[in-house]
């Protein structure tokens, strides 16, 4: 080993370190754990609420502004993803994300839904049905995006800006709209192909 790659190992290792007793402050007693090469800005909230736990694992960035709030639930991130300011990850009916999910600003993932109010029951009163969400890996999220509970997103795909997604989605797909669709199914050779 170079003498410059060494001291790149030792600078990688004293961050991490750094970030090891950064994380332990921060979540003390709390059950969230997160990988010591992840960076979780300070001005973002990664919190454990009603119950729940957040696991993030390598290399992952969790930007200023976003949110991860379990609400009795459990969020999962995978290594190499990132969460862009202004987003807000749920846990309550379960939140999987893969490895190398890239989520961008002002995206919305919720895992649960109110049950209806009565004229006897109002809203707040009524319950909540959870399903849980799952994404896949290599899913792209673009800005603005809701993901609504019970749906699964296939490996590798696209969510256009903007799109709300209340069903599940192949993989390899490009969907967008509201309610987002898949417009196009990467074929195997990994080219983009046109959904008829
Ligand atoms: C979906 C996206 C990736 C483009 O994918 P693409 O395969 O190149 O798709 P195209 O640009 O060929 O568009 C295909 C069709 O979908 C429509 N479309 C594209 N993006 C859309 C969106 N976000 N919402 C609704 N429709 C969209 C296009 O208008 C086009 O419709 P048409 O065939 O009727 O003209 C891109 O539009 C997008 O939304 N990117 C997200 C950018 C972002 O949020 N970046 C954050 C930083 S990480």
């Amino acid at each position: 080993m170079t003498l410059a790659a060494l001291k790149s190992k030792c600078l990688v290792r004293t961050i991490e370190l750094g970030r090891s007793i950064v994380f332990a402050l921060r979540f003390c007693g709390r059950p969230i754990r997160i990988h010591s090469s992840s960076w979780v800005a300070y001005r973002s909230v990664v919190r454990v609420c009603g119950g729940g736990t957040i696991t993030i694992g390598r290399n992952c960035a969790i930007h200023p502004f976003s949110m991860l709030l379990t609400y009795g639930g459990d969020i999962r991130i995978g290594d190499n993803c990132s969460v862009n300011p202004f987003s807000i990850i749920y846990g309550m009916g379960g939140t999987v994300i893969g490895d190398g999910v890239r989520i961008a600003a002002h995206t919305v993932i919720v895992s649960a839904n109110h049950n209806l109010a009565t004229d006897e029951l109002p809203l707040y009163l009524a319950g909540v049905t959870k399903k849980g969400i799952q994404i896949d890996d290599n899913v792209w999220i673009g800005a603005g995006v809701r993901i609504l509970d019970g749906v699964r997103i296939g490996k590798n795909t696209i969510i256009g800006a903007g799109s709300v997604v209340n069903r599940s989605l192949p993989a390899n797909a490009t969907a967008v709209g509201v309610p987002a669709k898949a417009i196009k199914l990467r074929d195997p050779e990994g080219t983009n192909a046109r959904r008829e």
